[in-house]
């Protein structure tokens, strides 16, 4: 296994549209799903696409940590419930509702910077698994922000693309001085 390199806002990888995994069980792609979650451990993030680290196909790995679920005591990998460590190849997103609802993100490939995204409020996904399968599940809120916006970089789109009111595109260090009001706003939400 080993450590990629994270690209960041600006880099042409970002920007393409990444191509459709032939084969989920091919050995290239278990290596990349390795190095990829190893990556995500090291940088302590949420979420991370194969786009984000230079690899131009539809790869995202995620998980939704019980502290950040909707409702820690449903049942994991349920619509509310904490998220294990899971794995999309070639996923595809389709909206349950009109419903969208902002919320905070923030990105490795956008470091420092934080901001309020519009995102469909419950979603439903399908996507294959490294074993070949077919993954299909409902996510509401938080999971299913964090699966939009990861499948938002498959489309090299970044998170600042789909803000709405870019004055709350902030510095995460900024806004996390204890002299500033807004700390205790952003705790709430649990983003600070
Ligand atoms: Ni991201």
């Amino acid at each position: 296994m080993a450590l990629l390199k994270i690209a960041r806002m600006g880099h042409p990888v970002l920007r393409e549209p990444a191509a459709a995994v032939e084969d989920a069980r091919a050995a290239e792609i278990q290596r990349l799903v390795a190095d990829m979650i190893e990556t995500l451990r090291d940088a302590g993030g949420i979420g991370l696409a194969a786009t984000q680290v230079h690899v131009p196909l539809r790869v995202v790995v995620f998980s939704v940590p019980a502290m950040r679920a909707e409702d820690a005591e449903a049942e994991p990998g349920s619509a509310r419930g904490p998220v294990p460590q899971t794995v999309l190849i070639n996923p595809v997103i389709q909206p349950l509702s009109d419903e969208k609802v902002q919320g905070i993100e923030a990105c490795l490939s956008v470091p420092g910077l934080m901001g309020m995204v519009p995102r469909f409020r419950r979603i439903r996904y399908t996507a294959r698994t490294l074993d070949g399968s077919v993954l299909e599940r409902d996510a509401e809120d938080f999971h299913a922000r964090v699966v939009q916006h990861e499948c938002d970089h498959l489309d090299g789109v970044l998170y600042p693309q789909r803000m709405t009111d870019l004055s709350t595109l902030v510095f995460i260090d900024e806004v996390q001085r204890p002299s500033r009001g807004v700390t205790a706003a952003l705790q709430a939400v649990g983003a600070a």
